[in-house]
């Protein structure tokens, strides 16, 4: 047993309750109201930080939610590792299928069930407590910083000013995430490319009022059929998106690169089984691994209008909407895509209706390279506390700020996530295994270990 694990065993225990502390608070980026309870869980971090040995930790105000920046510097002419984060939540929607209140933490069957227990707070803390774990047993091998958004789930919309006016701050030579999945626990394995994103919100507008269904229906034309009509018309019979454009940037895998993925462990009886599909859908030619990890998406986020209430009520509704998102793959640019959806949507739009479409926030996608320090420093960490080379995963998920590290402050980032895509993230009963909480806190140390020792 090394001492790593012997001070993670003796305090397990207090990790586990300082985690509950940090689910409790209802951290919803999207929700005006909960401005308060961002600003307490940034507090709650500070404190938490300071407990586990930061040197500094701090509330850095912006033009939305909080920034939490802490940072312990051994010696300035080691490397430094910036640690990514959030602290911002989903909405738990919807709250009736949870088995109990989504900010009231439990531990069932060896997982802590809340919303954030695995995207991110349960990820973000793991780093907060091998921090702990390095600076207690005194084998913290070089600088670490760490900065915690509270607008990630919202698009990050203020995070690019951040990095813009903090890049001396923010000087470090890797930056590390942990708000991805793994395969499994038998099959560790780093994320190494994230989808980009442009999610859109369209606004139909028919008669000037929502009208007797009997007394004008067939006569004029009904929003809400329309709005249907556009948006299937927006994938042909192979599940390819009709957009003109949509895919001119798309950049196609090599054979041999395909064949990797086609390598990877993945049971489609068994996904199919845990979701309750019958069946998987997709882009003609392609397998749903490759799907989720290399190929762009359009999918209905939520759609509304007329009359959504109990029993029968005849209208024919002045309005429809819904909300769209477009997963992105390298090349496709966000604001180029947003443009296409746009006229396409204007284009195709029917007399009688009239189409607002709106961009609301976007992201770029991104690849890591496997080559730099930090990705190899990750991989032999793994190795050290799977006893397993971890595989090489596209990942279907999308953190706009990480192409946003790269440009701005010149950084890579290793996305070294320890979650499992049956989470629930974003879903009721997220949860979080606490084996797999345990395991982060376990392997960080070492790549910092490796990372140190490979740049210094
Ligand atoms: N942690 C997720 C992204 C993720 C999930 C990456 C699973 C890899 C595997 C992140 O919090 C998230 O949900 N991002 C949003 C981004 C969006 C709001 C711009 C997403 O992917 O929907
Ligand atoms: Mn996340
Ligand atoms: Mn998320």
């Amino acid at each position: 047993m090394t001492r790593w694990n012997e001070y993670i065993s003796e305090n397990k225990d207090r990790f586990l309750e300082e985690l509950t502390q940090l689910l409790s608070i209802p951290s919803i980026s999207n929700d005006e109201g909960r401005k308060a309870q961002m600003q307490a869980c940034a507090g709650k971090l500070i404190e938490l930080m300071m407990q586990a040995g930061f040197d500094a930790a701090i509330i850095e105000e912006t033009s939305h939610h909080p920034v939490v920046f802490g940072k312990k510097i051994i010696n300035p002419d080691l490397p430094t590792v910036l640690v990514y984060g959030h602290y911002d939540v989903q909405p738990p929607d919807p709250v009736d299928l949870w088995h109990h209140d989504p900010f009231d933490p439990q531990v069932v069957d060896g997982r802590i069930v809340a919303r954030g227990a695995s995207d991110d707070k349960g990820q973000m803390f793991m780093h907060i407590k091998a921090l702990e774990v390095m600076a207690r047993t005194g084998t913290l091998p070089c600088n670490m910083k760490m900065i915690i958004e509270g607008e990630e789930e919202i698009g990050s919309p203020s995070l690019p000013e951040y990095l813009n006016n903090h890049k001396e701050l923010l000087k470090a030579d890797i930056i590390l995430a942990s708000d991805t999945a793994m395969i499994s626990m038998e099959h560790p394995s780093i994320e190494t490319a994230l989808r980009g994103m442009a999610y859109m919100e369209i606004a139909l507008a028919g008669p000037n009022r929502d009208l007797h269904s009997g007394v004008y229906g067939g006569a004029v034309a009904n929003p809400i059929n329309m709005l249907c009509k556009m948006i299937a018309s927006m994938h042909d019979e192979n599940n390819h998106i009709t957009i003109p454009g949509f895919y001119d940037k798309v950049i196609e895998l090599s054979k041999q690169q395909r064949h990797e993925i086609a390598k990877l462990p993945f049971d489609e009886m068994e996904y199919k089984e845990e979701l309750g599909i019958k069946a998987v859908w997709g882009e003609k030619g392609y397998t749903t691994l490759e799907r989720t990890g290399i190929r762009p998406t359009l999918d209905v986020n939520g759609i509304w209008g007329g009359y959504t209430g109990e029993g029968a009520k005849t209208v024919l509704p002045s309005k429809a909407f819904a909300k769209v998102s477009m997963r992105l793959v390298p090349d496709q640019q966000p604001e180029e895509i947003a443009d296409l959806f746009k006229a396409y949507l204007q284009q195709q739009c029917p007399p009688g209706v009239t189409v607002d479409v709106k961009y609301l926030h976007g992201g770029k996608p991104v690849i890591t390279d496997t080559k730099t320090a930090g990705y190899q420093a990750a991989v032999k960490a793994i190795k050290a506390t799977f006893s397993k080379e971890p595989l090489q995963v596209y990942s279907g998920g999308s953190i706009p700020i990480v192409a946003l590290f790269k440009e701005i402050l010149g950084l890579d980032t290793v996305l070294m996530g320890f979650g499992l895509d049956n989470d629930n993230i974003h879903s009721p009963n997220e949860k979080f295994d606490l084996v797999n909480f345990y395991k982060g806190v376990e392997t960080i140390p070492f790549f910092y270990k490796y990372f140190t020792e490979k740049r210094s």
